[in-house]
């Protein structure tokens, strides 16, 4: 039975504030959330597209704690960041709200509260770390300690990052508070669940039976809980950051973040229509559409249905497309450690340039598998696509015209068997793209409107206007009106996903408004119609460009390692006897080559008070030789000689190991006599 709606209320997943958004965040929700609703709207449907920031959460109470400031500044600095960065790249929201908002506040308490009163919550009591010094519970990010499938030192008491492995706190071998560093004891404390295990006799039949069409990789988790059996869920945590549980005696409890973050899609709604906003929560005529990333599905599809049923009066989502996960240059994007595309700083690298990155997370975009994101991709991309289809085939149609008509839109004459094919073609664009859209289906859809360009390029090259203009003027006539047809339908086509283009395009078209039910028609633009003034539509992007960028990541990299380093144990002890034993000098390089057929050595004549010596050293990956020339070195002058690679290596010159391995020689801090002794 096909449901009628009348309406249809989109969420895009509530990002935390605890850092920026970065392209994972726009290829795995916004940008397809935003297409879908710019598309509606084209549809002139009757829609909303509601976010805001997830401003609860231990990950925040990190962040303040790491950055010496309080929750609330972290959440107020990161909700205006956020909020910017979406607005950069066009999310066309139609409102943006925070979970640190009063009538949040107050929507999730009351929420919580009615369940409450209504017995559908079970209390429970569990022991839980406790930090004795601090005098807090301890959240399970706030636990270190050994792995216990690993053995790798500082496993968080969710989660081992070194083996990937999901852990309870209790598991954890020698655990300690990141708090205060002392070691947390087991504390009984009493929670609120929901009881999904009861929950399961309706919500598996209404997913897997009535919702057959959703995304298999959203099907096939709900399945995978569903089989593994639901479990009761806390919705109660012992924190300070967050919103009260409204019930007598539950002081220094607050509501977890998973419970109070969904309800945000209703307090936000809330604070736009404060009159208005029962009918999208509330009638049975709203479609109800979570764009979510794949790391979100249990909570939409099984956590917040069964909180909305429990309530009773609101209605349930009728569609959960979530995305896999995009990667960054093969490697997982992490904030914690940095490895992302920021899209703030994006919208500062790569001004103008938004709907390149929209365009190429669509395309790329990781609807039914783990995707990966190259800078070289991205550029080429924009290069081979962007610029040499779409922009190209643009500039040639209006540069002709403007050349040949000065601008204003030519009749057609009598269409060959040609121009008829190329019109059959694109016909039945509206009718793909729309099917592909609301099959959620956004990466194919683009596709469709890029054919666009790529028949009307092709068109323009077989039909050579250029040529023909010398012999067969009338002709051309034809040629270019069917072309500028084809341009018109592409500024209407690419108006879901590149919003900024096409706007772009209509003031050079001088078009109004991009009016979607008559995409694919041939007479968009009529005959005597004044053009704008051509521009391009999109920028070569140049090797250095991306250079950049690939530079950028290698370097946060580098200052992770760097940040991360952690000093090597220190060896045994030794009697100072043994350390007299030891005899460094200084020396002076007197000459440098790198040792022929070895990547690595370098072969010194040091000057070193006596006679000079030839010491061989494998320091060539990290300097010229010609640069060393000169400089004063440390070395150990009574180490048994060596032979390497046929040289006999009279010492060792000394270097400092670095994070990444790479060594930096040992000098000193004034000049000295060749030959003086370290000690
Ligand atoms: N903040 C969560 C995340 O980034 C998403 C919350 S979605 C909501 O993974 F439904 F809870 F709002
Ligand atoms: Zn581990």
């Amino acid at each position: 039975m096909e449901k009628k709606f009348n309406r249809t209320l989109v969420t895009a997943a509530l990002p935390y504030a605890n850092g920026g958004v970065h392209i994972g965040h726009l290829a795995g929700v916004y940008v397809p959330a935003d297409i879908y609703v710019r598309y509606l709207r084209l549809k002139k449907r009757d829609v909303l597209f509601v976010c805001g920031s997830d401003e609860h959460g231990v990950p925040v109470t990190i962040r303040a704690r790491k950055e010496g400031c309080t929750p609330q500044e972290v959440v107020d600095r990161y909700n205006k960041i956020i909020r910017e960065s979406f607005e950069g790249f066009g999310i066309s929201f139609d409102v943006f709200g925070r979970t640190t908002s009063e009538v949040h506040k107050k929507t999730a308490s009351d929420f919580f509260r009615k369940l409450y009163d209504k017995g559908e919550f079970v209390e429970q009591e569990s022991e839980q770390y406790y930090d004795e010094e601090a005098h807090t519970f301890l959240a399970d990010r706030y636990i270190t300690g050994e792995c216990p499938h690993c053995h790798a030192e500082g496993a968080y008491g969710d989660q081992c990052e070194k083996c990937g492995t999901a852990l309870s706190p209790t598991e954890l071998i020698n655990p300690r508070s990141t708090v205060s560093g002392s070691k947390p004891v087991l504390r009984k404390t009493k929670h609120w669940y929901l009881p999904l295990d009861k929950h399961q006799k309706w919500l598996e039949p209404w997913i897997t039976e009535q919702h057959k069409e959703w995304r298999s990789n959203v099907m096939g988790q709900c399945k995978s809980w569903f089989d593994m059996g639901l479990k009761p869920r806390a919705v109660s945590r012992d924190l300070e950051w967050g919103i009260p549980v409204p019930v007598e005696g539950a002081e220094g409890k607050v509501l977890y973040v998973w419970f109070d973050a969904p309800i945000g899609y209703i307090s936000n709604t809330k604070e736009l229509l404060p009159n208005d906003w029962e009918k999208w929560w509330k009638s049975d005529d709203t479609r109800l559409i979570h764009f979510i990333g794949k790391d979100n599905i249990v909570f939409h599809c099984i956590v917040f249905p069964a909180m909305l049923k429990a309530e009773g009066s609101y209605i349930l989502p009728d569609n959960v497309p979530a995305n896999e996960f995009l990667n960054l240059e093969d490697d997982k994007i992490s904030t914690s450690r940095n490895w992302a595309v920021w899209l703030d700083e994006y919208l500062k690298d790569l001004p103008g340039k938004q709907d390149v990155l929209r365009y190429v997370l669509t395309a790329n975009a990781p609807e039914t598998k783990d995707n990966n994101f190259t800078w070289k991709d991205f550029q080429a991309r924009n290069n081979n696509e962007l610029v040499a289809v779409y922009g190209n085939f643009v500039n040639r149609a209006l540069q002709l015209t403007k050349k040949y008509y000065n601008g204003v839109v030519p009749a057609a004459g009598e269409l060959t068997d040609y121009d008829r094919q190329t019109i059959e073609e694109f016909k039945d664009v509206k009718a793909e793209v729309e099917r592909l859209i609301e099959g959620f289906r956004f990466r194919d859809a683009q596709k469709e409107a890029m054919n666009l360009a790529r028949i009307g390029n092709k068109y323009l090259a077989d039909s050579e206007p250029w040529k023909v203009i010398k012999t067969d003027p009338e002709r051309v006539k034809t040629v270019l009106n069917l072309s500028l047809q084809l341009v018109a339908n592409l500024a209407i086509a690419f108006e879901p996903f590149l919003p900024f283009s096409s706007e772009k395009l209509r003031q050079m078209l001088h078009i109004d408004e991009a009016q979607w039910d008559r995409l694919g028609a041939t007479d968009l633009l009529p005959e005597g119609h004044v053009l704008g003034e051509p521009a391009l539509l999109f920028e070569k992007i140049e090797d250095s460009v991306v250079e950049a960028q690939v530079q950028k990541l290698l370097d946060t990299k580098k200052a992770n390692e760097a940040a991360n380093f952690k000093a090597a144990p220190v060896k045994e002890n030794i009697p100072f006897e043994q350390f007299e034993k030891l005899d460094v000098r200084v020396g002076t390089v007197l000459s440098c080559e790198k040792v022929k057929k070895s990547k690595k050595l370098l072969k010194f004549e040091i000057a070193d008070g006596a006679e000079n010596r030839t010491i061989v050293s494998g320091i060539a990956q990290y300097y010229q030789p010609e640069d060393l020339v000169g400089k004063q070195v440390c070395f150990v002058a009574n180490l048994a000689p060596r032979t390497i690679n046929g040289i006999e290596s009279q010492g060792m010159i000394l270097s400092a190991v670095n994070f990444d391995d790479s060594l930096s020689v040992v000098t000193v801090d004034r000049k000295v006599v060749a030959g003086s002794q370290v000690g």
